[in-house]
């Protein structure tokens, strides 16, 4: 998600630095970045966690907003390791707002997730839905946003935009950044995506009993340069109006595991064999963003499809089967 709107940022005419540990990323995306734009794009390596270091960089770079991606986002993972995602997340979000504070930046854009919304009693869902928590990860979206509105209070100077993502899918069109998921992949597409290149035998497909079209689990895929956009969209808003916001980034529309299996047939022209399974816990039926908030305040639409969301991870799964190794 960074390094694609590091590609947007530059697009809109922005100067991003890049602060990673690289923990779950790879320093070749930088190398990646420079052929896409054209231009070097300034990394500096170290922590979030690290208050003084990021206070140092924020200074040195003159930084006129923030968007925070440094966070852990496996729900499996976070139930069996809650410390870490308390962490990283929570702790990384408190030690980069003192940064922040410390270096007169007072603009952000923070990655939440529509798992705040926890198994949503309708759809499409708006941003006044019930939030609730389902596992440590989602919990841990919840506090920050929290976080973020206690601050709001103690200070109104701060320009906050937090954007709730529903699930992220694509790769950037040239192929040459995209989704590296360390191990078995947890989410679906990357997961069709080694099926489909023959990494792994067939796809489980977890539940085909819920009360949906074709009874396997519906939701918002959204591309990741639609996303990308987003945050651009959301920058420029904070910068020109000053006010805060909450915002669903979804595409209004959802699609079963069954529909993603066969438009990525279609746009691999590979088999993707599929096995049914049990539920997997935690798991809701379905979950899609009513994204008019999003249009209304940002100017902002998700526009690619389904199918194209295939080509390109599809084109980037192809050209990159051992991702950026
Ligand atoms: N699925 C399978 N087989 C797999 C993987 C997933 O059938 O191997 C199904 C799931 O059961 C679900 C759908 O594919 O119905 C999507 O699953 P993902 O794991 O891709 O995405 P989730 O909706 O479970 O999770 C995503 C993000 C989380 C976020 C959550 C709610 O990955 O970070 O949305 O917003 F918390």
């Amino acid at each position: 998600m960074g390094s694609h709107t590091c590609v947007a940022l530059i697009e809109a005419g922005f100067t991003p630095i890049i602060l990673d540990n690289f923990s779950n990323s790879h320093p070749a995306v930088l190398q990646r970045l420079a052929q896409i734009t054209g231009r070097a794009v300034v990394c500096e390596q170290g922590d979030v966690l690290d208050t003084p270091w990021v206070e140092a960089v924020l200074r040195r770079h003159q930084v006129a907003g923030v968007m925070h991606f440094a966070g852990d986002k496996a729900v499996g993972e976070s139930v069996a390791q809650p410390l870490k995602y308390y962490r990283n997340n929570i702790s990384g979000a408190v030690s980069l707002l003192e940064a922040m504070q410390a270096a007169n930046c007072q603009t952000l854009v923070f990655s939440s997730s529509a798992t705040v919304y926890g198994d949503p009693a309708s759809v499409p869902i708006t941003e006044d839905f019930p939030r609730q928590h389902t596992n440590p990860y989602g919990h841990t979206k919840l506090v920050i946003e929290d976080m973020l509105a206690a601050m709001q209070v103690a200070d109104p100077a701060w320009q906050l935009g937090v954007l709730r993502y529903f699930n992220p899918v694509g790769a950037h069109p040239s192929g040459l950044i995209g989704e590296d998921p360390s191990g078995i992949p947890n989410n679906l597409m990357p997961f069709v995506a080694q099926v489909a290149i023959g990494k792994r035998p067939f796809l489980n497909v977890y539940g085909n009993d819920y009360a949906t079209p074709d009874g396997t689990g519906v939701r918002d895929y959204i591309h990741v340069q639609d996303l990308a956009q987003g945050h651009v969209a959301a920058l420029q808003r904070l910068l020109q109006s000053g006010e805060s916001f909450t915002v669903n980034l979804g595409t209004g529309s959802g699609n079963s595991v069954l529909e993603v299996v066969k438009a990525f047939e279609l746009a691999s022209g590979r088999p993707v064999p599929c096995q049914m399974a049990a539920r997997r816990p935690g798991d809701v039926a379905q979950c899609y963003a009513y994204p008019a908030l999003a249009q209304r305040l940002l100017g902002w639409r998700a526009e690619r499809t389904l199918a194209d969301m295939c080509t390109d991870v599809w084109r980037w799964q192809s050209g990159n089967p051992n991702g950026y190794q």
